[in-house]
């Protein structure tokens, strides 16, 4: 009898050992949101640099971590700021030059959420002045910056730089590399991921990120999140990437590409192909229950779909199928042995998708769960037990890189998103874009040398160029997206 599609006992119970792994790391990782009170000496006291869309949604998310306490906020925008202390609510300093925050001997770590053109430049002064340093993906924005931090970084070794990629702190996304390794998956040899949006930014006012001249685009905004989880369950850097962007549905003064389409080949052929545009947001993943976002990771034996979710009304979440079995015709016609020289085929019909259950004790109904809470919970059971839907992550992963972060600062621990994936993460942007400008192939190790013959000084007036012309633009649409 051929073997079905559906999961077989064998290949739950090879999985449960990697599931129940990943519990136990996400439990080291600390509990769900409960507040415990921290003596003051316990918490990172930290300053935010930029507290726009991401810094806002960072701080917001920063109130339920107790390891870290706000001591200054820095924008150059006065709504902004003090929106950004409302929502923190610990009174800190406010300045809105942020060489100032720095020098802020009461801040010990620095969260930075400038728009990319800038993160190199106060990453740098950051780490010169002593401090922790978290920046938001991408870590940086030219090929020049990216020898320079490296050799920078290399002086403040005891400093911990992380870079806000927080897939990798989310468990799901663990759970697959663990999958992956363990060869649950066989040869994994191809990622397909998408970011699809309708609509895709709109010009409301200033919005940076649609100007090539402080944004890489897509790429950087987008396909950053999803290449770094590539590298990262490939294990390597792409070897090359060719693609095609284009600038067809929104003619409204951007000049960034509105869609992307890119192949990145890795070693032993293995490749990732991308997709983002933004005039449709359907994900035909995970049955269609989530929108936009997600990855599929496909090995010889079986794929996993995976999307972190947007953290707020969607937590991360994944499904697991089991690749059919290839049988040979005569094994098929209950023939056996089959003869090697045998014609073989795979089994057609459909997949049944196993949903990745992380800990079912979420789903338990608690006395002191509001009513939506309970809702939700029932909701999920019934899709749960139809396998349709997999149980949620418990936490938002942004709070959960905030919190490593934070006691990466305390006890010198190193993090998941360190400087080189960071690095190599704004690389893949880099030369994503180069690929589809020049309409041809790019290599990746043209980045050994690309950029390297940039001086420091050339590289702070190219700053200073973008940085004053960023501010004409400023004043001139006014309102900031
Ligand atoms: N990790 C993620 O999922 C994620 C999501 C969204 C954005 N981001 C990243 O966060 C960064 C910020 O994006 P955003 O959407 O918040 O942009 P934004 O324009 O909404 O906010 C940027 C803020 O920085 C302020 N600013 C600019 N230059 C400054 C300076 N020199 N000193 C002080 N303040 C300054 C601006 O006034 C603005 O309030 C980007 O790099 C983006 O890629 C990451």
């Amino acid at each position: 009898m051929p073997e079905k599609s559906n999961p077989t006992r064998r290949d739950v119970v090879k999985a449960a050992g990697v599931v129940t792994a990943a519990a136990a790391v996400a439990n080291l990782q600390g509990a769900p949101a409960i507040l415990k009170v921290r003596a003051a000496s316990d918490q990172m006291k930290y300053g935010m640099i930029g507290t726009g869309g991401r810094g806002g949604y960072l701080l917001k998310h920063l109130t339920k971590i107790d390891n870290g306490h706000c001591a200054a906020i820095c924008d150059l925008d006065d709504t902004r700021l003090e929106k950004a202390a409302a929502t923190i609510g610990t009174s800190p300093a406010k300045y809105k030059d942020y060489r100032e925050l720095l020098a802020d001997k009461n801040v010990e770590a620095v969260l930075i959420a400038v728009p990319l053109f800038e993160h190199y430049a106060v990453t740098k002064d950051s780490l010169q002045a002593g401090k922790h340093t978290f920046c938001e993906k991408s870590l940086v924005f030219k090929p020049e910056e990216i020898h320079a931090l490296r050799a920078l970084k290399a002086q403040y070794p005891k400093q911990v730089l992380q870079v806000g990629l927080q897939r990798r702190y989310s468990k799901f996304y663990q759970l697959a590399k663990e999958l992956v390794d363990k060869g649950v998956l066989g040869n994994v040899t191809h990622i397909h991921a998408q970011w699809h949006r309708n609509p895709g930014w709109v010009m409301n006012g200033f919005n940076w990120r649609l100007y090539k001249e402080y944004s890489g685009g897509l790429s950087a905004e987008l396909a950053s999140h999803q290449i770094d989880i590539a590298d990262w369950i490939f294990g390597s850097a792409p070897d090359f990437v060719m693609g095609l962007g284009g600038l067809d549905t929104w003619k409204d003064g951007r000049d960034v590409y509105d869609n992307i389409q890119l192949i990145y080949q890795y070693p032993h052929g293995r490749k990732v192909v991308y997709s983002a545009i933004t005039t449709n947001a359907h994900l035909p993943l995970l049955n269609s229950t989530r929108p936009e976002f997600g990855e599929v990771i496909m090995g010889t034996a079986g794929s996993l779909e995976l999307t972190v979710g947007d953290g707020e009304s969607t937590m991360p979440t994944a499904m697991w199928y089991r690749e059919p079995v290839k049988v040979t015709a005569a094994k098929a016609e209950g023939k056996a042995p089959a003869t090697a020289a045998g014609a073989s085929y795979a089994l057609g019909g459909s997949q049944k998708g196993m949903p990745i259950k992380l800990a079912t004790d979420q789903l338990k109904v608690d006395p002191n769960d509001s009513f939506l809470q309970r809702e939700k919970k029932f909701a999920q059971r019934w899709l749960y037990t139809k396998g349709v839907m997999a149980d949620d992550e418990d936490r938002n992963p942004v709070e959960t890189e905030l919190e490593s972060f934070f006691n990466d600062c305390h006890n010198n621990g190193h993090p998941k998103a360190d400087l080189e994936v960071g690095l190599a993460d704004s690389t893949a942007v880099i030369l994503s874009n180069l690929c589809m400008e020049q309409e041809r192939r790019v290599y990746f190790k043209e980045m050994d040398t690309m950029g390297t013959n940039v001086s420091p000084q050339q590289m702070a007036a190219n700053f200073a160029a973008a940085q004053s012309s960023y501010s004409r633009s400023l004043i001139a649409k006014k309102k900031v997206s």
